[in-house]
């Protein structure tokens, strides 16, 4: 049976979407957590809900973690109150769509920062951190836009495709030194979130409800699958499906078709 202290997660973009269902299948399984984004009340708020509800220590950090030293200075805000994280979701990611030059430079800089920088940072402090005192699972939420090159998402599907190929390859070096730290990518395909739908975003994606995932359904199949040592998850039949077919042609071609699907459903 683990202690509390063998079961603390830390997960980044805890207040919305995606990760605010990480934390609560986290919570139901008995782990303390540490819930990290921008806005402090939903992350209070949730903390609380947490807490009264499962019994579990929950602990917030607001972080910005497109500024400078972010992954740094959380890790070092984390060590400051003796916690000791063995499971790290790597959530947080945001969203432009539409044309590259009429997006602003400053908000694709932001994406990189966030979906890749502070992504990369914190997977180096934390596997290190984890080698040293006994191993652990961290979760790093990639997508299924990381298969493919797509015109009018371009910089978002590139920094994706960086997690994706970062996380599967430090998956196996990680496990071939026996660290005792399984990484995990985990390739959402469209899910109902506030992200499918953000006014900040740039051009919005026309995506019928019908076609997207429960936020609770993709985050389940995420911590099931990084704590059954997998190093690659895509959830549901449909986005196995659409995996699949991303291999059936060539690049150029499927950028093609892409180009003239987003471009048929953005406004
Ligand atoms: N929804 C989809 O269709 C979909 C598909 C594939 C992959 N994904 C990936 O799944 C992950 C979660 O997305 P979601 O759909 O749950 O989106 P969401 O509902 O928009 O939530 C995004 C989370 O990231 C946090 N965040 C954004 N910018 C941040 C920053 N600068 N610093 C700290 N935290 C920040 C937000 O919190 P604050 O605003 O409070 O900071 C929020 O908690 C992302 O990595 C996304 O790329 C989503």
């Amino acid at each position: 049976m683990n202690t509390h202290k063998d079961k603390t997660a830390l997960v980044t973009g805890a207040s919305d979407g995606i990760g605010a269902e990480f934390i609560k299948i986290l919570a139901s399984r008995g782990y303390d957590l540490i819930l990290v984004a921008r806005s402090e009340e939903k992350l209070n708020d949730l903390a609380e809900k947490m807490s009264n509800e499962f019994g579990i220590r929950c602990s917030v950090i607001v972080a910005d973690l497109s500024s400078a030293n972010a992954a740094h200075d959380l890790f070092h805000a984390v060590e400051e109150k003796g916690l000791e994280v063995n499971f790290l979701i790597n959530n947080a990611g945001l969203l432009r769509n539409g044309f590259f030059t009429e997006l602003s430079l400053s908000d694709q800089e932001q994406m990189i920062a966030v979906n890749i920088l502070a992504l990369t940072s914190l997977t180096h402090l934390y596997a290190n951190k984890m080698a040293a005192t006994g191993g652990g699972h961290i979760l790093n939420v990639a997508s299924l836009a990381g298969w493919m090159a797509i015109p009018n998402q371009n910089v978002y599907a590139a920094t994706k495709a960086y997690v994706l190929a970062f996380t599967q390859a430090l998956s196996n070096e990680m496990m071939a030194a026996n660290t005792g730290v399984q990484i995990t990518a985990l390739c959402p395909g469209y899910t109902a979130t506030k992200m499918m739908d953000n006014p900040e975003q740039g051009a919005t994606l026309r995506i019928p409800a019908s076609m997207m995932m429960s936020a609770r359904e993709v985050a389940k199949m995420g911590i099931k699958g990084c704590l059954a040592g997998k190093d690659l998850i895509v959830p549901g039949i449909a986005n196995k499906f659409t995996a699949s077919f991303t291999h059936f042609f060539s690049k150029s071609l499927l950028t093609k078709l892409l180009g003239s699907f987003y471009r048929k459903t953005m406004d």
